[in-house]
Order: structure tokens, then sequence, then C-alpha cells
């Protein structure tokens, strides 16, 4: 009997590493992912642990960080001059400082965008814990990680990326926009910057504006706007009050997550995050 192989999909995984990343939550997500739909939507894409994971053709994705959707673009449309300039790249703290120092000069803005996106993956993997943080002028502000052997190159990973990217639309915008842009059984994906469980705990430099409760508002009109356009949608977001109030009209499901994201790394341990869902 003839055996017929499928060519397996090449597996994809985040180009960077976010703060919020999904990963110690991928089985959740998965288990509860809607049995079918048409096209995934991902508009708050941060690292993209989901959809790097799903593979979805002819997906969407956004984001407000310009860097990081201007890293997604260039991965989609210059993967192997990306590479050649991430090749460049040397590991120490003195030649770190001048790479993170350089948006405080004139020179940032006479890089290309190839070269800001290979910056960007740089701090990625030098800085401490990978954080992404900018102080009020834009300037990134995280220090130099002093790790021993960061890998700066994934040249398999990254061109495996680029073939999934050149299916996907990237857009830098507001959450908001993909209402122009979806249809009836299409899935959208909301992992929005969650709601601090307390004000200590608050980590809002994600992009130089924010995301405070009018947002969190704003967003829950959004998937009441969905859900009444036969649209699925799955969202993440922390175990708050406010949360099980805004979402209380659709299924609500407690999940646990091991996470950090606290500097010193004290946040950590096992908290409840909820998965909201209209299907
Ligand atoms: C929790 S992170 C997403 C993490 C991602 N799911 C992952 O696996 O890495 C939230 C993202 O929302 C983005 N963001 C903040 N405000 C936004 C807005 N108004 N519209 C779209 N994206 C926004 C931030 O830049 C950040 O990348």
């Amino acid at each position: 009997m003839a055996v017929v192989l499928e060519k397996l999909k090449d597996k994809t995984y985040p180009i960077v590493k976010w703060v919020g990343g999904k990963r110690q939550l991928m089985f959740e997500l998965l288990q509860n992912l809607p049995k079918s739909y048409n096209r995934y939507f991902e508009p708050f894409i941060g690292g993209g642990a989901l959809f790097f994971e799903l593979q979805p053709q002819n997906g969407y994705i956004s984001d407000m960080n310009e860097e990081l959707i201007n890293l997604y673009m260039v991965v989609r449309d210059n993967i192997y001059d990306l590479i050649d300039d991430l090749n460049k790249h040397e590991v120490s703290k003195e030649y770190f400082l001048k790479i993170r120092n350089l948006d405080r000069t004139e020179k940032y803005n006479a890089l290309s965008n190839t070269e800001k996106a290979s910056r960007f993956i740089y701090l990625n993997r030098t800085c401490f814990n990978g954080l992404y943080r900018v102080n009020s002028q834009g300037q990134f502000n995280v220090p130099f990680g002093n790790y021993k052997n960061p890998r700066i190159v994934d040249t398999e990973n990254l061109i495996n990326c680029s073939k999934l990217l050149k299916n996907t639309e990237i857009c830098c915008a507001d959450f908001s926009k993909i209402l122009s842009k979806v249809k009836k059984d299409d899935f959208v994906y909301f992992d929005p910057p969650y709601v601090p469980l307390n004000e200590t705990s608050s980590f809002t430099s994600y992009t130089r504006d924010g995301f405070d409760i009018d947002m969190q508002f704003k967003l829950r009109d959004v998937c009441d706007e969905l859900d009444s356009m036969g649209v699925k949608f799955m969202l993440s977001n922390s175990d708050t009050k406010l949360i099980n109030e805004l979402y209380s009209n659709y299924e609500i499901k407690k999940v646990f997550a091991s996470r950090a994201i606290n500097a010193n790394g004290k946040g950590r341990g096992k908290i409840t995050e909820v998965l909201v869902r209209n299907y």
C-alpha cells in the first residue's frame, strides 16, 4: 500500500521575547480555539506566540508599537538583508550601549528599516530579560543583560517566519481597526495589556501611549460589535473584578499561568487569568 507522506510545515517560533508572551498559556489557548473559522486576526501581536504556533494563512496582525511592526515587515520583505545585518553584531556591554544609544542621536533617523529591525532583534536578545521599555522621549532604556551566549541570528526560524509573514497582512494600528477588516466567521484573538492586579504590579510601558481603563472599555465595545457581526473572538486578561464585570455576557474561563513581569523576578508564580469567548 502506498503511503503518502504529507510535507510537515516548518515550525515557527516568536522572533522576539515579549512581556506578556503567551507560551505558558499555550495549551489552554489551543484547547479553547473555535473548531472552525475563516481568517485569523491578532491585533495585539507583541511576540505573537499563538500566531507563530498556528501559522494561519492569510492572517492579519497589528500592534501600536511601530518598531515591532517594522520588524515584522522587514522579516517579510527583506529577510536576507536582515540576516546579513544581524551577523554584524557583537556581544559586549560597550557595543550594546553604542547600539542602544543610537536613538539618542540624529543617526537613528538615518538607519534603514532593515537596520532598525536588526537593532531591535539585537537589543531584544541582549538586554536584561528581553524587556522592551522606552522612556518618555521614546528612547530604549533597558540595561545590558550580561548573557553568556545570546542567540542573535536564528537563520532557519527567520526564513520560516518570513514565508509565513508573506501571507499575512501587517499593520501598525490601534486594535479597533479590525472592525473595518473582519467578516462573519472570522476569528480574532485579543491579548491586550492586562488590567493590573494591583497598582504595584502594573506594567504600562509597552508603548508611549499606555493602555488605561477607558481602553479596556473601548475593547469590550469592540468585542460586542464583533459578536453582533457573527465574528468569533477569544480574549485573555487578568482575573480581576473589572474584567469579570465587563465580559459578564460571555463565557469566562479561569486558567493558570506562571508569570514573571517584575524585572527582579519576584512577581513569579501561578496566577489566575481569564479567557473570554463568545462561542
Ligand atoms: C500583552 S502584549 C501581547 C503579547 C503577545 N500575545 C505575545 O504572545 O507576546 C500587548 C501588546 O499590545 C500592544 N498595544 C498596546 N496598546 C495597543 C493598542 N491600542 N492597539 C494595538 N496594540 C496595542 C503593545 O504594544 C503590546 O505589544
